[in-house]
């Protein structure tokens, strides 16, 4: 019996250390700014350009992703706004060979996690609940925990659905 016992127990401990160092990891990276491949600047554009976050993010009312903005929406501007500077020519030669920009993404749930931003939209919940001020953001980082104590909390004070099933798949 020992014999067998003990390999168990040794498995079970490293198995546990392995999540529990993988669970400080992961909760490690989830919050910092990642650098994307173009410095692109919230402020700048919420700010000084005026512009509302729906005319990149056009998908937050009617779907589950809210979407990033296709380079053609950068581009009605940037063929003549700030064309000379390093990160606007950077843009263009995406744009001119044809390829996507590879921005990082910064927020995620987890696969076993349903979530939309289509309801939450539609009822009233503003994107800073989520995401913190982008017009303070140069670069996009996660500022709220994004976890299940978190969405349950509100959804308890706001009457939306509680049961398991509603987040999870
Ligand atoms: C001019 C276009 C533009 C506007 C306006 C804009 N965004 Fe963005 N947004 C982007 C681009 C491009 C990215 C991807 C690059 C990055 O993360 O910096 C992005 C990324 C994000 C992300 C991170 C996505 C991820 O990977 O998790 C969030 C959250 C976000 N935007 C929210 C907002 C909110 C809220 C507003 C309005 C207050 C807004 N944005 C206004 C273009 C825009
Ligand atoms: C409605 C017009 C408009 C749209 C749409 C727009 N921008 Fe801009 N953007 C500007 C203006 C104007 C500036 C310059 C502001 C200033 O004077 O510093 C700017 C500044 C920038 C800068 C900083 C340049 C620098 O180094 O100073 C970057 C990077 C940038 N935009 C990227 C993007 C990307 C990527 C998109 C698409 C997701 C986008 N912009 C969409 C108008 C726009
Ligand atoms: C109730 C919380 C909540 C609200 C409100 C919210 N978001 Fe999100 N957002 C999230 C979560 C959670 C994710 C990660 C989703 C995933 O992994 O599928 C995310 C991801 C994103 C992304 C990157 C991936 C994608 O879905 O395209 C962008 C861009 C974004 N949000 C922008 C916005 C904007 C703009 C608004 C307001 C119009 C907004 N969000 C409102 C929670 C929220
Ligand atoms: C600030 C409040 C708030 C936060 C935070 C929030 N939610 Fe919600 N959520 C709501 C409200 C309100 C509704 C109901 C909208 C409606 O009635 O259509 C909802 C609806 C939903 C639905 C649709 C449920 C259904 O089947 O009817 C899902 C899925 C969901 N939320 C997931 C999440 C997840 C996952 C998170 C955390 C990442 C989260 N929510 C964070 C307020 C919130
Ligand atoms: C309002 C949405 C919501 C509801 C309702 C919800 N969860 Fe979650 N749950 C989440 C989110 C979001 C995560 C992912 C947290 C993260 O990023 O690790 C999660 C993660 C989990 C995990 C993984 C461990 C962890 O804490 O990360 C388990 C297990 C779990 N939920 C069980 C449940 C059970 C059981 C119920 C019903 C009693 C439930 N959940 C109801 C949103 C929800």
């Amino acid at each position: 019996m020992k014999k067998i016992i003990l390999p168990l127990l040794l498995t079970g401990y490293f198995m546990t250390a392995l999540a529990a160092v993988g669970a400080l990891a992961w909760d490690w990276r989830k919050h910092e700014a990642p650098v994307q491949p173009i410095a692109f600047p919230h402020p700048t554009h919420i700010l000084s350009v005026g512009l509302a976050c729906a005319h990149c993010h056009t998908t937050a009312d009617q779907s589950p992703r809210a979407g990033v903005p296709a380079m053609s929406v950068c581009m009605e501007c940037h063929e003549s706004a700030a064309a000379d500077r390093p990160e606007i020519r950077q843009l263009a030669g995406y744009w001119e060979r044809k390829e996507p920009v590879p921005w990082v993404r910064v927020h995620a749930v987890p696969w076993h996690v349903r979530f939309t931003h289509k309801r939450h939209i539609r009822a009233g919940v503003d994107c800073a609940v989520c995401h913190g001020e982008l017009k303070a953001q140069t670069r996009v980082r996660q500022v709220r925990s994004l976890q299940m104590g978190f969405c349950v909390n509100c959804h308890r004070q706001k009457g939306a659905p509680t049961d398991c099933w509603a987040c999870h798949k």
